[in-house]
């Protein structure tokens, strides 16, 4: 069972101040998004149409092995394109405990960007180990496993235009 935690015109309200945040934040300079596949697909290219600067997009894929703290991030699909003097806006699905977060900064951030802000769907700070700085937020959420828009339970739940709480017990 699926439980609706945000709706359709929910994601697209927040979706859209976010982008108008964004084009005032950045005025007059151009962006590279950089977005986290799988789960930031959706959320990364509903984003970009909300912007109105000039934009590029960029895409890494990365793998993670066992849970919080032991959790090792790797990339197994790196950026197509230098980010060295460039302003980019990393754009994850959801920060949890926050190592995979702070994985992908220090990775580029060694790139030489001009700047790196972080834009995140989700925010569970309940959770959360390494405090990162997230400027842009789109709902922080309850300590509860979500899927939709983007984001998977074991693949599944992906292509569910809304955000919903998982009961794993009555799937
Ligand atoms: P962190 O390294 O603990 O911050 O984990 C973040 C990553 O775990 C996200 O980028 C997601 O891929 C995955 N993840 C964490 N929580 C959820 C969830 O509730 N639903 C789906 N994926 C999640
Ligand atoms: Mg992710």
């Amino acid at each position: 069972m699926i439980q609706s935690l945000f709706t359709e015109e929910q994601i697209h309200d927040r979706v859209a101040a976010l982008g108008r945040q964004i084009d005032a934040d950045y005025a007059g300079r151009s962006l590279v998004l950089v977005s986290v596949l799988r789960g930031s697909i959706f959320f990364t290219t509903d984003l970009a149409r909300r912007i109105t600067l000039p934009l590029a997009m960029d895409f890494l894929s990365i793998s993670s092995y066992g849970e919080g703290s032991e959790g090792v991030v790797r990339i197994t699909k790196d950026l197509e394109e230098s980010i060295a003097g460039k302003d980019v806006l990393l754009v994850e699905d959801i920060v949890d405990t926050g190592f995979t977060l702070k994985y992908l900064l220090r990775s580029l951030q060694s790139r030489n960007p001009a700047s790196l802000e972080v834009c995140t769907l989700l925010d569970r700070k309940a959770r959360r180990i390494i405090e990162m700085d997230l400027k842009y937020v789109g709902f922080e959420i309850p300590d509860k496993f979500v899927v939709g828009y983007g984001l998977d339970y074991k693949q599944q739940f992906r292509n569910l235009p809304f955000i919903g709480v998982v009961h794993p017990g009555k799937l």
